[in-house]
């Protein structure tokens, strides 16, 4: 006999030790297209997404993402780098580099996917990266990966520009190549990076720059965008900026990219194993993701924009993303107030340790384009019956 225990006890008393902690959680369903909808057959209205723009169920992305599945199928078969690239792939990242502003972009399957990739290829020997200590999982996992490989992977004090210079300079001096590492909008603070002076820092330092542009939706907030001569001047001091994102939020689809230039793009095509590893993106996805790059170009999705900015300063003016934090402080309250309003038909989720720190327990609230002014009202006077006011 090799084990004390079997495996069925080991995930029993793990599984325990989850529910007595009250961290148990399950999948629950709902039935929607956009934020109305039902849960477990309770009318609700969700200000639980991520579809910042309302695109998920837009009939231009449903169009082209039909269209797709009848030219090439309902998967792409294998690996880019096999047989899995398809027209729609290469037009894509064409489309997402314009975007971004960059040489190029590279497809992965998914935003996590992507920072994997990214954070895996830069980890070497000789690398210290500098991580945000609000970065969501994927870069945090990232930097875990990169330090398997050999690499250097520092926790910093949250947007704390003094903390990172310092651990730059740090990392420079014992002769380490650097890397930033941060989250553009933070996922469950909605709070933005330091960006102009996070990129002072890395051109100060040759450094490259890593953000996680997930939660930032263009046009919103001009604190959520590089400034424009920022990456020019990081890369005449030798350093670089590697643009994280995912077409599952703002784009309403599913994958994720990084745009960056030439040689970076080349290199995640050769070194990413989260990029060579895996089944191409579903062709009918890259459409879609496609199409919302066509709308957010029009006077369309100018207007998208303008509704979330509209929306949002109802809550917060000025706020900078659409994820607007209710802190509350115990699990409990937060529990409870998530409850109340569900009664009332508002899907709004409590998010508690160990996603945020103890003591600090909220109300995650996102808005959308997608939403109405009437469900905006009902989501401001549940939120005042639970004590909170704009
Ligand atoms: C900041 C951030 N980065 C990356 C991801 C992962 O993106 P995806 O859902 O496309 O895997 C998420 C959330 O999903 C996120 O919040």
């Amino acid at each position: 006999v090799w084990v004390t225990d079997s495996w069925a006890s080991w995930v029993a008393g793990t599984l325990d030790g989850i529910r007595d902690a009250g961290r148990w959680r399950a999948p629950r369903e709902l039935d929607a297209r956009g934020p109305q909808g039902r849960l477990a057959d309770w009318p609700v209205i969700s200000f639980a997404s991520n579809d910042y723009l309302g695109l998920t169920a837009h009939p231009a992305l449903s169009a082209a993402a039909h269209e797709a599945l009848d030219r090439w199928g309902a998967g792409s078969g294998s690996a880019r780098l096999v047989t899995g690239a398809r027209p729609v792939h290469t037009d894509l990242e064409a489309a997402l580099a314009r975007w971004k502003g960059t040489d190029r972009a590279v497809l992965f399957p998914t935003g996590f996917a992507a920072n994997l990739g990214a954070l895996s290829t830069i980890g070497r020997p000789g690398v210290t990266l500098l991580s945000d200590e609000l970065n969501h999982a994927s870069l945090i996992d990232g930097c875990r990966l990169a330090r398997a490989s050999g690499a250097a992977a520092e926790v910093v004090a949250h947007a704390d520009v003094d903390a990172f210079a310092a651990a730059a300079r740090r990392a420079c001096s014992d002769g380490q190549r650097v890397a930033i590492v941060t989250d553009v909008a933070f996922s469950m603070d909605g709070d933005v990076a330091p960006l102009s002076d996070l990129a002072k820092v890395a051109a100060e330092h040759g450094a490259l720059l890593v953000l996680d542009e997930a939660h930032a939706v263009p046009g919103l907030h001009t604190s959520t965008e590089l400034p424009a001569d920022a990456a020019a001047a990081i890369a005449a001091a030798g350093g670089a900026v590697l643009r994280v994102g995912t077409l599952s939020k703002t784009l309403g689809s599913l994958g994720g990219f990084v745009a960056t230039d030439h040689a970076f793009a080349d290199l995640l095509v050769n070194a990413a194993r989260s990029y060579i590893f895996t089944t191409a993106s579903t062709p009918a996805d890259s459409a879609a993701a496609l199409a919302a790059l066509r709308l957010l170009g029009s006077d369309a999705g100018s207007e998208l924009v303008a509704t979330l900015r509209r929306h949002l300063d109802r809550l917060m003016p000025g706020h900078p993303s659409p994820i607007v934090p209710v802190v509350l402080g115990d699990e409990e309250r937060a529990v409870a107030a998530s409850a109340a309003l569900l009664e009332r038909g508002l899907l709004v989720p409590a998010i508690r340790p160990p996603t945020v720190p103890v003591g600090s327990s909220r109300l995650r609230v996102t808005l959308s384009a997608a939403h109405t002014d009437a469900q905006v009202d009902q989501l401001l006077e549940g939120l005042a019956a639970i004590g909170w006011r704009p």
